[in-house]
């Protein structure tokens, strides 16, 4: 299929591009580059750096292209940055997927990818979390990509002959396998990368934010999957997609890690105790999110393959310790 992956030069968006590649598909990336990178979208894949809010470029590159698919990756994504400035995340976010689906009801383009998140479900949602769970977002990210799950639903009404997937992911975590694409955001706020740029001494130590959680050990819980895994999921999804299909399903493992247990595990691959302080809660923050990810199993054949903590804080350590990091 040719795919139209918004958001392509990101984490997330790269490795997809990648991954839909060796499935056989045809990636067309797309990106504003305002938070990517455009070295990591391969030179041969056609790439057009544009904004998704601009909705006459998105238009005419769907009627030129004729796509099979749109995945739509491109947002903000840092729940922290959401609270501090939650209309520039009601911009980009709300604003980009809404320009992108006129464009999309004015094409012949009948499925659509798209990257929400566990934020939409707050912190109200009983663990693990399924899908029907009560979603109550609790911070201005979570709000805007609860904001695109019903645009993306309203519109299917009226577009019934279009297939969605909301694909709602919990934490993401890991790098390519071959340790040739990772994780690179500015600001990095992400767990796992902030545990290995302190390991490699580029943050004079991690903070732990809140250590007075209803949790075992007071630190917040989260489900990590594997960046690889995530990105399979994504095709396919896509292949199994048809008209007319409405498939909601949670991304994840199935199972949460404390932050105290990600810091023994991280400490542990790379070899000696990675220095941390316990800062005061961050606000936005539910205590404990994981997945019941068995309706994607049990619908389209999808599970985790990296199951391990340690595989996952591995490849990211071995991206993370490479140049220019490392
Ligand atoms: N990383 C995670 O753990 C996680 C978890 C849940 C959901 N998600 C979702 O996955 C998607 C990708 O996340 P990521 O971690 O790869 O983030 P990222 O910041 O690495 O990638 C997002 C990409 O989108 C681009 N972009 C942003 N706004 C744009 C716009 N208006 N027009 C065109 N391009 C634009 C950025 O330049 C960047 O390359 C996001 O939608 C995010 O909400 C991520």
């Amino acid at each position: 299929m040719k795919v139209l992956v918004t958001g392509a030069a990101g984490y997330i968006g790269s490795h997809a591009v990648r991954s839909l590649r060796q499935r056989g598909h045809a990636p067309f990336a797309l990106d504003n580059l305002s938070r990517g990178h455009r070295q990591a979208v391969p030179a041969d894949i056609p790439f057009v750096e544009a904004d998704v809010r601009n909705t006459e470029t998105l238009a005419s590159l769907l009627r030129t292209e004729r796509f099979d698919c749109v995945m739509h990756f491109a947002a903000f994504a840092y729940v922290g940055e959401s609270v501090e400035a939650p209309l520039k995340y009601f911009d980009n976010n709300v604003g980009g997927t809404l320009s992108l689906l006129k464009a999309l009801a004015g094409s012949e383009v009948r499925r659509l990818v798209f990257s929400s998140t566990c934020a939409t479900y707050g912190d109200r949602a009983e663990v693990p979390i399924v899908e029907g769970a009560v979603q109550q977002p609790i911070n201005p990210y979570g709000a805007s990509k609860l904001f695109c799950e019903r645009m993306i639903l309203d519109l299917q009404r009226s577009l019934p002959d279009l297939g969605v997937a909301l694909l709602r992911y919990f934490n993401v975590a890991g790098c390519a396998e071959d340790g040739t694409l990772g994780e690179d955001h500015d600001p990095e706020t992400h767990l796992v990368p902030v545990m290995l740029r302190t390991a490699l001494g580029l943050h004079p130590k991690l903070l732990v934010f809140g250590d007075d959680y209803p949790t075992p050990d007071g630190t917040c819980i989260r489900d990590y999957l594997h960046v690889e895994d995530l990105v399979e999921a994504h095709g396919v999804v896509m292949e199994a997609l048809e008209r007319g299909d409405r498939r909601v399903y949670n991304l994840g493992v199935d199972r949460g890690y404390s932050v105290r247990e990600m810091l023994t595990a991280a400490s542990d691959v790379v070899g000696f105790g990675i220095p941390f302080e316990v800062a005061a809660r961050r606000p936005g923050d539910p205590a404990v999110l994981y997945a019941d990810a068995s309706k994607i199993e049990r619908e389209v054949g999808w599970s985790a393959r990296h199951t391990e903590l340690r595989e996952v804080i591995e490849s990211a350590w071995r991206w993370f310790r490479g140049p220019p990091q490392g």
